[in-house]
């Protein structure tokens, strides 16, 4: 088996260091504290909610439940997937979701849908509108109260700020009431989008305004990677020098599912020594794999921004993109041109903010970046 996960969690055995991050959550768990947890994409939030979920299923005493809101759109549908984990904790069995369902709850009428594509088996609640869709949130959280209290309760919500983009109105004071009357109820709110996840929690215009400890996620630490990814080799008789591992957490930018993904392919490749040059034919092929979407954003992203877009790439961590310095250097016009370019990057998700420095979002694309200038 490749030992480098990129989809998912599988054990304490696959996965990489985290060991504050995970006595902190145990912690807030066992004092009954909630959690926001955020970072940049792909960086582990989702990998680190399993990873606490593993170590918590050994206590018998908590139910954990994990949700993952992208997806969604509306508060009807929040009610559907937070539904289903419920029930489904109880049975995954569609059918056993639907006579539990009726079983515990009188609002709630299920209904099971076939994936067109997939052909697998869903289940949804009829909420015909939005008075019913409140009504069926009152009931699972009447059901969990009920249930919290024989033993404690944790639920991790993951892409938390989508409820921001429900399409009904007061969702985040009608959630936060609700929430607020579950006591043995631990809930961690995870997101990838740091300014609006911020302003949710921190901001006391807003109703979960200090209502959580806010954790942020950082790079793991790339001395324990490098340990980490060259135990993995080890243990499979591949010999990997420290100092190339080194090269490869470089050209990730330490990034986890970028280190993960290109240590896979490496795996992958079968042979018992990794030298530089085998580095960089993996690293050349990530980047012709995809590189017809980004020929594809090329052609959607407007000139400026794309110029924008490689000189962020160039400086890996560009700092002031508004001095004459940078904007002579890179030949990009009037400093207004360059604020509505940085808003517009901004907003497609393809750069983000850190300290006051920018970055390209997406790793394997900054580098395809740099080399296509
Ligand atoms: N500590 C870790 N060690 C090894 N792999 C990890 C670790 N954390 C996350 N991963 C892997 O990295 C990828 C991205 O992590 P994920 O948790 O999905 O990030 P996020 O939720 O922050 O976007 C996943 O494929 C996951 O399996
Ligand atoms: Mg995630």
């Amino acid at each position: 088996m490749n030992p480098f996960i990129i989809t998912g969690y599988n054990s304490p055995a696959y996965f990489c260091n985290r060991k504050k991050e995970l006595e902190s959550l145990l912690n807030a768990v066992e004092n009954n504290r909630h959690v926001t947890l955020f970072s940049i994409r792909k960086l582990g939030k989702t990998g680190l909610i399993h990873h606490l979920f593993y170590h918590l299923k050994k206590d018998k005493e908590i139910s954990t439940f994990y949700i993952d809101i992208m997806p969604t759109r509306s508060l009807a549908e929040f009610v559907n997937v937070l539904g289903t984990a419920i029930i489904g904790k109880l049975d995954p069995k569609p059918l056993q979701i639907i006579k539990n369902a009726g079983k515990h709850f009188s609002h709630l009428r299920p209904q099971i849908n076939f994936d067109p594509l997939s052909g697998s088996p869903n289940v949804s609640f009829l909420a015909q509108n939005e008075n019913d869709t409140k009504q069926i949130l009152s009931e699972l959280i009447g059901y969990l109260k009920k249930q919290s209290n024989k033993n404690k309760i944790v639920i991790a919500i993951d892409e938390f700020q989508q409820i921001k983009a429900y399409k009904e109105s007061n969702v985040e004071a009608f959630l936060r009431s609700h929430f607020q009357q579950l006591k043995n109820v631990v809930f961690i709110f995870s997101g990838s989008q740091k300014h609006m996840l911020l302003s949710m929690f921190g901001d006391a215009r807003y109703p979960f305004y200090n209502s959580t400890e806010l954790m942020h996620l950082s790079n793991i630490i790339s001395k324990d990677y490098n340990k980490f990814i060259s135990k993995k080799f080890t243990e499979n008789k591949i010999d990997f020098p420290p100092t190339l591992i080194d090269d490869l957490l470089e050209w990730t930018y330490g990034r986890t599912f970028n280190v993960q993904f290109v240590c896979n392919k490496l795996f992958g490749l079968g042979i018992s020594k990794i030298e530089k040059l085998h580095l960089n034919k993996i690293f050349l092929e990530i980047l012709i794999e995809n590189e017809a979407l980004y020929y594809n954003l090329r052609s959607i992203v407007p000139a400026q921004q794309w110029n924008l877009l490689t000189a962020i790439a160039m400086e890996q961590g560009a700092g002031s993109l508004f001095s004459k310095e940078f904007i002579n250097k890179y030949k990009m016009g009037a400093t207004s041109t360059v604020k509505r370019s940085v808003e517009g990057l901004l907003n497609k998700e393809l750069i983000y903010e850190e300290n006051n420095k920018y970055y390209v979002n997406d790793v394997f694309f900054s580098r395809w970046l740099e080399t296509h200038k």
